[in-house]
């Protein structure tokens, strides 16, 4: 029997705690952090996770921006609205949603957005700090599932910790998160990929598992050894008839059998999808807070 690890109620925790600062600082007579999204083109999943962005700030009393643009735009009209944003002062932090479309070099998009204002964390500054542990915007989804485990009290000091995936988003970050000096952190980890060779073989030594691949059900119970903690960045849409919405989310991890295996498992959705929510909204505070000093 393993525990399930709720990113849905440790987000709404975190949004709560952020929501009693937003409401301290209103109350001393200030604006409130604001924090812009820019969405280029009609990606069903990105607009939804933008839209969730958004909510998200309304709910616990941020400003937010939507800037919508076409996915006809050019590399240059893109860079001319995220130089405006850098120069706004009213705006702390600001995402560009990825992916973006293909016309568009994404790395010179991300290398354009201002590092005080990069809450996503991906600009080379920042992931430079991160990687030297220094005080920065983590990117969210790694820093998500870091809060998760010390949230949890899970003592990963020592432990095997097997990261699948090498994106720059997620698993790389993750596995430089994992092996820093601190508490979560101190794991000894091994971060996989595509050319991986035995890869079942290094997961079923592994403490802790990190599959941030977007392949459902990838990671089975014959991958996992017995009481290792499971934590699953896969959030495919997989169609589904049967569903209103014509599809379903599906996790990297094969849910129903690993949970008998695993201690402690997140679940899709629920797990780490709302605390990379909680996470950007913090790293927003994170920037208001720099900005006011
Ligand atoms: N696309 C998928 N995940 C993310 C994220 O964390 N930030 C941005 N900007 N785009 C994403």
């Amino acid at each position: 029997m393993s525990i399930v690890l709720d990113g849905k109620a440790t987000s709404n925790q975190i949004k709560e705690e952020l929501a009693v600062q937003v409401t301290e600082i209103k109350n001393a007579g200030k604006r409130p952090p604001h924090l812009a999204a820019v969405l280029v083109g009609n990606d069903g999943a990105s607009l939804t996770y933008v839209g969730s962005k958004v909510r998200s700030c309304e709910r616990i009393g941020y400003d937010s921006t939507l800037i919508k643009l076409e996915d006809t735009i050019t590399q240059e009209a893109l860079i001319n609205t995220i130089d405006k944003l850098n120069n706004d002062p009213l705006l702390d932090g600001f995402i560009v949603q990825l992916p973006l479309p293909k016309h568009i070099d994404e790395e010179a998009v991300l290398h354009a957005i201002e590092p005080s204002k990069d809450v996503d964390g991906f600009h080379p500054t920042n992931f430079g700090k991160m990687a030297l542990g220094m005080e920065t915007f983590i990117p969210a989804t790694p820093f998500g599932i870091m809060e998760l485990l010390k949230r949890y009290a899970l003592n990963i000091s020592g432990k095997h910790a097997v990261v699948i995936g090498r994106s720059h988003i997620v698993g790389r970050p993750m596995s430089i998160l994992l092996s820093e000096k601190g508490n979560p952190g101190n794991a000894t980890v091994t971060l996989t990929h595509s050319r991986t060779q035995n890869l079942a073989a290094i997961t079923k030594e592994a403490d802790i598992i990190v599959s941030a691949l977007g392949v459902p059900n990838f990671v089975t119970a014959d991958m996992v050894k017995q009481d290792a903690i499971i934590i699953d960045v896969g959030i495919t849409r997989v169609p589904d008839a049967n569903h209103p919405k014509g599809y379903v989310i599906v996790g990297d991890v094969a849910y129903d059998e690993v949970k008998d295996k695993a201690s402690y498992i997140t679940p899709v959705p629920g797990g780490v999808g709302p605390m990379t929510i909680a996470m950007l909204l913090q790293n927003t505070m994170l920037a208001y807070q720099r900005n006011q000093n």
